[in-house]
């Protein structure tokens, strides 16, 4: 195990004892993770709701680092998606306000630790500074390598199909015979990133929201009754031990059972 891993995930931990159970030969190139529960884990400690979502970047900050540490490629947030413009317009603020301390504060840990910004979802839709703010941080990091932290905001996975059609249907170089997946997936906001291998949402809800819905064809899904606010460094590493021990058939017959029918 290097010494950077041996740092983070302190040995004698629960976490340093998962850690040794994860074949880091075999990690999930790509985790998106739906955080949920921010505003059960403020109600439950009388706190405002918006008081959850300041300590649900505690664990954004958390989880971007341990997964960047373990050598993932891929980590994808779902921070807002269309559906949320509906809550009150006080907590909406509040998110937009957190996300632009949130990249304010970590733009130069970003940078320094080689990773790469990336926004999905309508842009149009975003408050113009949130924006601005958005788009200098991606293009600060836009060579880096990594780990690509691929932010889903003003985000619906509907939506993005539909833009998806709309743009092959407006590219006249696309006729209809020559559409196939590979084509089809270059349209959509993920272009370029390979899909999800875990899945993971906190809070337990059995639910995919209209998250990446193209994406997760063959996503395994992990589930925890962990609120976000609670979602700490160990959390990550029980979703990839379990992801680990998933048999991934992607629709075919395990590979021992080749032969057998
Ligand atoms: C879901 O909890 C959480 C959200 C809608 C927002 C997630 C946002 C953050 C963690 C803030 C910072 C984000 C970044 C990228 C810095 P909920 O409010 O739906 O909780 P509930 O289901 O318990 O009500």
């Amino acid at each position: 195990m290097s010494k950077i891993l041996e740092e983070y995930f302190r040995p004698g931990t629960e976490e340093h004892a998962l850690l040794e159970q994860v074949d880091l030969a075999r990690l999930p190139r790509h985790v998106a993770v739906i955080m949920d529960g921010n505003g059960r884990w403020a109600k439950s400690r009388g706190l405002s709701r918006v008081e959850g979502h300041a300590a649900g970047s505690e664990s954004v900050h958390e989880t971007v680092e341990a997964a960047a540490r373990l050598g993932i490629e891929v980590l994808t947030l779902f921070a807002f998606s269309r559906e949320n413009w509906k809550r009150p317009r006080q907590e909406v603020g509040r998110l937009w306000q957190l996300l632009k301390e949130f990249l304010k504060k970590e733009d130069k840990l970003l940078v320094e630790n080689d990773l790469r910004l990336r926004i999905i979802g309508r842009r149009d839709g975003l408050p113009a500074r949130v924006l601005r703010e958005l788009e200098r941080v991606e293009t600060l990091t836009k060579n880096n390598r990594r780990m690509t932290v691929v932010v889903a905001l003003n985000y619906g996975g509907r939506t993005e199909l539909v833009d998806a059609a709309r743009r092959i249907l407006e590219d006249k170089r696309i006729r209809p015979r020559d559409l196939d997946e590979d084509v089809f997936a270059r349209y959509l906001d993920t272009a370029g990133l390979p899909d999800p291998d875990l899945l993971i949402r906190t809070s337990g809800e059995l639910r995919i929201s209209n998250f990446l819905l193209w994406q997760v064809a063959y996503t395994e899904i992990w589930v925890t009754q962990v609120l976000w606010p609670d979602f700490r460094r160990r959390h990550l590493l029980q979703a990839v031990v379990e992801y680990q021990r998933r048999d991934r058939r992607f629709g075919d017959v395990k590979s021992r059972e080749r032969g057998t029918a």
